[in-house]
C-alpha cells in the first residue's frame, strides 16, 4: 500500500472516478460522504470496477466530532482530497449560507486536523469560475481572479486563499489546487457516472437524458455570443482523465516532489469547444440525435473559457487524452445504464 488517503465526497461525480484511479494506483481509500448528492449503490460500482471496496463513513464533514472520530478510528492517513462540497450556482444564489457552511467550515474543519493527526498534503477541487470571464483564452495559472459571480464561485475563491493563509502562518502542511474546466462523460464500463438530482442544470446530464426520452429538447442558451458559431465555448475533459490528476496531484505532494507547499493546477484539454460542436459530437459519436432549440442566453455565463494545461502537462505529468467522441460515448452509455437498473 502506497497510504491511506480520506476523499471526502467520494461518493460523488468526481470523487467517486478518483477513488477508482487511487485503488488502481495502490492507495487505501477512506471515504467520507453525507450522501446529499448520492448514494450507497456509488460503493458497489467502485467495488465493480476496481476490486476493493473502500472503508466508508456517512457523516457531514461539517460536523468536525465525526471527523475527528473518523480519524482517530482510521489512523495513519497520508494524505486528503477534498470533493466534499455543494456545487449549484443556482442554488448557491438562493441559499448562500448553505453554501458559505458546507464548503468552508468543511475544508476549515479538514486544515484544523491535518496537523493533529500528521497528514501531510490536501488536494482541493477548484474550478475555472475562478477566473471569471478571461481577458485571453487559453487560461493559464497566472490569469487574474475575477470577482466571484455566484456563492458557490465565492466558495471556491475564499477556500484558495484559506489554504493559501494557512499555509504562509507555518501550517506544516501541503497542498495543491486543481481548477477543473467542465468535467465531463463517465466511467468506461459504465459502473459509475454523474447522477444528478432532479432537473440538471449543467449540459452533459441535460443532453443525454434528452436523447434518451426523459426531456423533451435541450434548450442551447444563446447563439448571439462573440464565437465561430455563437454558442458558448468550453472546456470539455473526461472524468476520467481528470480523476487520474488527482493520483499525480498527490503522489507529487506525499512524495515530496512538488516545489513550493502551495501549486495550483489548470486541468482541462486545452481544446475549446462551443455547445453547438459538443451536441455535433455526441451525434456523431452515438448516432442518437438530440432535439434541440436555441433560446436566449442564461443569466451568469460566461462566454468562452478553454484551458492552457502546460502547466499540468509539464510539471504535474499529466495529460488528458480522451477523445471527445469517446467521452461522448461514455456518458450515452452510462445514462443507458441507468434506464437498465431502473433508476432513470
Ligand atoms: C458551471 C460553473 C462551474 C461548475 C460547473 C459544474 C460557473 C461560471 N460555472 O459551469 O464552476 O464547475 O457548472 O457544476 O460558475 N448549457 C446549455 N443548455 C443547458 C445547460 C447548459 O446551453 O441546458 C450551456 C451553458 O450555457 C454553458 C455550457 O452549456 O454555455 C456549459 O454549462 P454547464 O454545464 O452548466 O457548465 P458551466 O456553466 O460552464
Amino acid at each position: 500500500m502506497k497510504g491511506k488517503i480520506l476523499v471526502t465526497g467520494g461518493t460523488g461525480y468526481i470523487g467517486s472516478h478518483t477513488v477508482v484511479e487511487l485503488q488502481a494506483a495502490g492507495y487505501e481509500v477512506v471515504i467520507i460522504d453525507n450522501l446529499s448528492n448520492s448514494n450507497r449503490e456509488v460503493l458497489d460500482g467502485i467495488e465493480k470496477i476496481s476490486g476493493v471496496r473502500p472503508v466508508f463513513v456517512e457523516a457531514d464533514c461539517t460536523d468536525k466530532e465525526a471527523l475527528t472520530k473518523l480519524f482517530d478510528e482510521n489512523p495513519g492517513i497520508n494524505g486528503i482530497i477534498n470533493f466534499a462540497a455543494s456545487k449549484a450556482v443556482g442554488e448557491s444564489v438562493q441559499k448562500p449560507l448553505l453554501y458559505y457552511r458546507n464548503n468552508l467550515v468543511t475544508l476549515i474543519n479538514l486544515l484544523e486536523l491535518m496537523p493533529k493527526y500528521g497528514t501531510k498534503g490536501i488536494v482541493f477541487s477548484s474550478s475555472c469560475t475562478v477566473y471569471g470571464e478571461p481577458d485571453v483564452n487559453p487560461v493559464d495559472e497566472t490569469a487574474p481572479i475575477k470577482k466571484a459571480t455566484s456563492p458557490y464561485g465565492n466558495t471556491k475563491q475564499i477556500s484558495e486563499e484559506i489554504i493559501a493563509d494557512y499555509i504562509t502562518s507555518g501550517a506544516p502542511i501541503k497542498s495543491i489546487l486543481l481548477r477543473y474546466f467542465n468535467p465531463v462523460g463517465a466511467h468506461p464500463s459504465a459502473e459509475i457516472g454523474e447522477l444528478p438530482n432532479g432537473v440538471p442544470q449543467n449540459l452533459i446530464p441535460f443532453l443525454t437524458q434528452t436523447a434518451i426520452g426523459i426531456r423533451k429538447e435541450l434548450s442551447v442558451f444563446g447563439n448571439d455570443y462573440n464565437t465561430p458559431d455563437g454558442s458558448c465555448i468550453r472546456d470539455f475533459i473526461n472524468v476520467v482523465d481528470l480523476a487520474k490528476a488527482h493520483v499525480k496531484a498527490l503522489e507529487r505532494m506525499l512524495e515530496d516532489k512538488s516545489e513550493e507547499k502551495l501549486e495550483v493546477f489548470n486541468l482541462g484539454t486545452g481544446v475549446g469547444l462551443s455547445v453547438l460542436e459538443l451536441i455535433n459530437a455526441f451525434e456523431t459519436a452515438t448516432g442518437v440525435k438530440v432535439p434541440h432549440k436555441i433560446v436566449g442566453r442564461r443569466e451568469g455565463d460566461i462566454e468562452k473559457v478553454w484551458a492552457n494545461p502546460d502547466r499540468a502537462n509539464n510539471v504535474l505529468g499529466w495529460k488528458a487524452t480522451t477523445p471527445i467522441e469517446d467521452t461522448m460515448r461514455s456518458a450515452w452509455n452510462w445514462q443507458l445504464r441507468l434506464r437498465e437498473r431502473g433508476i432513470m
